[in-house]
């Protein structure tokens, strides 16, 4: 393990409590949960946790907001100067929000600086451009007519979001939902909810006004699940795994017909061919998998290799694995932190026990790193089968599973058999190989040559049981804008 922390991880946690109309509050119940660090296993701090009652007063604050007050007077530029100065603020305060990021999830403290408060400062500042540029068309339709559509404000959306990267998925949700005009009530991770009560704070200091964000920490069955079913949400957006997604579709469904976007879970193929620039790809094949202790949406979790240069690719694969960096995410030498929490922990843990049951020859890894914490080591699992259980769910950590193939169709096909359809990636000098892979697998995004390039600019979501819709660029709007047909007799 690594030692000594080279970045200080001293950081008061401030906010604790739910805001509600520009509040903060207690939940109504008077209940907190412990927020973990996930380095060490101890508490870090007591945070209000909300249920039905507290969803059901900040969904009447947000619905208030959005039909009465200052936010529905201010101008669409209006909204996206707030949007900017909220942006400035998360970058004055990016170290403090590095730290509390790193103290919550575990992600190392590079990463949180370097990747995921820059990703969000862009992420608000691409929307805050938007805010005066969403529109409607003029439609030249039949008869004396002057027809034209507005795209309005969905209303009051509700916003549930996982701990993998807890203020980069709280932009993903405010930056449409706000610079479409919207009101929110978001529901942060259980695991992570630190950083989203900072940067709410951060918000009402921007000047947004009581109600148009509300911020109920809690549970998922119970905040998360009132939430998904409250009759006067009009939209709910849902990030995290497949099985919660068919939930928050069936509440939806139960309840009012709100609208639902969904990014859910993934088995994302990445495609290694023979002729693809060898040390790229296998940098680009580690990465794809490893980033964010294997905790990613589109991890490049089932890494196809062509069967010529497979020996020479795994052995480079294995040597990087043994010398990955494990342990304390503040110091700055570390490349791995901890997984989330101890149910994480547990999970990769059995799925590394299945891929051994299965008979998947382990070429590295697959204990436990120290005493204390949630840290694993980095595993390579090779000859992995298809039908293997490693190779079909989800396994959200540090474990890689290599597959060999020959040729493009059979991977097109192996590729495209599982019941996900987030991401791909196809490594190769032959556009033509990497065409037949970018249009034959049914996947929301394939990287070439590359992996987990992300822009606030470029969509993001998935085919299949991934999920429903875009986030990220103007495919987002969509989902956070009602489109309404106005009809003029001349
Ligand atoms: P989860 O889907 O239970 O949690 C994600 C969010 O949903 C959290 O805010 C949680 O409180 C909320 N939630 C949970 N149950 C809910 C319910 N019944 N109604 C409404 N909201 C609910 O994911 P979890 O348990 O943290 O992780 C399990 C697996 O899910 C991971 O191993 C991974 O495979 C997948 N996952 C995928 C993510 C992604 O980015 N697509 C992010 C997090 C997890
Ligand atoms: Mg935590």
């Amino acid at each position: 393990m690594a030692t000594a922390p080279a970045v200080s991880n001293e950081v008061e946690v401030k906010y604790t409590k739910c805001l509600i109309d520009g509040e903060w509050v207690d939940a109504v119940g008077g209940r907190t949960f412990e927020t973990i660090n996930p380095s060490t296993g101890d508490v870090i701090a007591h945070v209000s946790e909300g249920d039905e009652p507290d969803v059901d007063k900040a969904v009447k604050a947000a619905r208030r907001a959005f039909e009465a007050g200052p936010w529905t007077r201010m101008t669409a530029t209006q909204r996206g100067r707030l949007m900017f100065k909220l942006a400035d603020l998360i970058e004055d305060n990016a170290e403090e929000l590095a730290r509390l990021e790193t103290l919550d999830n575990g992600k190392t403290y590079q990463d949180s600086l370097k990747i995921d408060v820059p990703l969000t400062v862009a992420c608000y500042r691409y929307y805050a451009g938007w805010a005066d540029k969403i529109q409607g068309k003029t439609i030249p339709i039949n008869g004396p007519y002057f027809c034209y559509t507005r795209h309005e404000p969905v209303g009051v959306c509700g916003q549930i979001i996982p701990w993998n990267f807890p203020m980069l998925m709280q932009s993903w949700k405010w930056g449409p939902a706000l610079a479409a005009g919207n009101t929110v009530v978001l529901k942060p991770a259980e695991q992570t909810p630190l950083t989203a009560l900072y940067i709410s704070q951060l918000a009402m200091e921007a000047g947004y006004p009581p109600g148009v964000i509300n911020v109920i920490p809690g549970m998922g069955p119970t905040a998360g699940g009132a939430i998904a079913k409250h009759m006067d949400i009009d939209k709910v957006a849902f990030t995290g795994s497949t099985d919660v997604g068919h939930l928050i579709m069936e509440a939806a469904g139960k309840s009012n017909l709100k609208r639902v976007s969904l990014e859910l879970g993934g088995k994302s193929p990445n495609v290694v061919f023979a002729d693809a620039n060898l040390d790229e790809a296998v940098e680009g094949a580690f990465f794809a998998l490893f980033f964010n202790q294997g905790q990613c949406c589109c991890a490049g979790s089932r890494l196809f290799v062509e069967e010529k240069i497979h020996d020479e690719f795994v052995g480079k694969l294995v040597e990087k694995a043994r010398h990955r960096r494990v342990g304390d995410p503040f110091d700055s030498q570390t490349e791995q932190g901890p997984q989330v929490s101890r149910e994480q922990f547990d999970r990769v843990m059995g799925y590394i026990n299945s891929g051994k049951e299965q008979g998947a020859p382990m070429l590295c890894g697959g204990g436990r790193v120290g005493d204390r914490g949630f840290f694993i080591e980095p595993t390579v699992f090779d000859d992995v089968r298809d039908d293997m259980t490693i190779a079909q769910e989800e396994i959200f950590g540090p474990v890689m599973s290599v597959m060999k193939f020959q040729n493009t169709d059979e991977v097109i096909d192996r590729a495209n058999r599982t019941a996900y359809g987030l991401a791909a990636a196809v490594w190769t000098k032959d556009i033509e190989k990497a065409m037949r892979i970018a249009n034959g697998v049914r996947a929301g995004t394939v990287w070439v040559n590359c992996y987990d390039v992300f822009d606030a600019a470029a969509p993001f979501g998935g085919f299949k049981k991934s999920g429903i819709g875009r986030e990220l660029s103007e495919y987002a709007l969509e989902h956070y804008t009602e489109v309404k047909t106005v009809t003029v007799k001349l």
